[in-house]
């Protein structure tokens, strides 16, 4: 959106008296003094009036949903594939009117399971960010039956080409010889990060599933689709 319309909207000024307040110089965007019809993005841009940060007056809106296998988890796909956004819509149907949300984090094409859609930045970057720790937990399906040698490696940490892992948390929940089912918790998100941990301990993944990210949980959705979070 326009800048003088998010100040308007979040009640600093009119949409005028905002333009007159950008160009005095008085509003910042990411710590550069802005220009008027600029555009900004509310759920991540730095907007500062005086100084001060400037909250967007659009109220948060969280979906939790399942996504399924074969949905890309992107906002856009370049192959015109279906996307959580496409899929989120279609459950609600045409009536109900959709900000801009984003998905939280990635999950693989061919994996399903828990995934975020919101417009909070600060929930994205909590939910993201390694620094926060939030945990994701991953119910794995994976060849063989791995080790208790490779599971106390994944537990120290797995050496992969850009560097160590953190230590994951590892559940055994079966192991049947030819395929084992474990629930694996980490809190970094790198790309395919558990499909080639387990690659590397020599086990690996069939199956991918997300059942946690943080406080949220699959079960959350009692079965279904979709969950509006925010607001109740
Ligand atoms: N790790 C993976 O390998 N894939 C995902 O989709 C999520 C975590």
């Amino acid at each position: 959106m326009k800048l003088q319309t998010f100040l308007a909207h979040a009640g600093i000024a009119s949409r005028r008296k905002a333009e007159e307040l950008i160009a005095q110089g008085l509003v910042q965007v990411n710590g550069k003094i802005a220009t008027i019809g600029l555009r900004i993005d509310p759920t991540s841009d730095k907007i500062t009036y005086k100084g001060r940060v400037i909250k967007s007056a659009q109220p948060h809106i969280t979906y939790l949903i399942h996504k399924p296998v074969g949905i890309v988890s992107t906002t856009q796909d370049e192959l015109g594939r279906q996307t959580v956004i496409d899929f989120l819509k279609k459950q609600l149907g045409p009536k109900v009117k959709l900000p801009r949300l984003y998905p939280v984090g990635r999950l693989d094409l061919d994996s399903n399971g828990l995934m975020i859609l919101t417009n909070d930045g600060n929930l994205a970057q909590r939910m993201t960010h390694p620094s926060f720790e939030e945990e994701k937990t991953y119910r794995i399906r994976v060849e063989g039956e791995p080790s208790d040698k490779a599971i106390a490696h994944l537990e120290r940490g797995v050496l992969l080409k850009e560097g160590m892992t953190s230590p994951a948390k590892i559940e055994v929940i079966s192991l049947e010889g030819e395929e084992s089912i474990l629930e694996i918790t980490i809190h970094e998100g790198r790309y395919h990060q558990v499909k080639r941990m387990m690659l590397r301990v020599g086990y690996p993944v069939i199956q991918l599933t997300r059942v946690r990210m943080g406080k949220y949980s699959l079960d959350d959705l009692k079965g279904k689709k979709y969950q509006l979070i925010e607001p109740k």
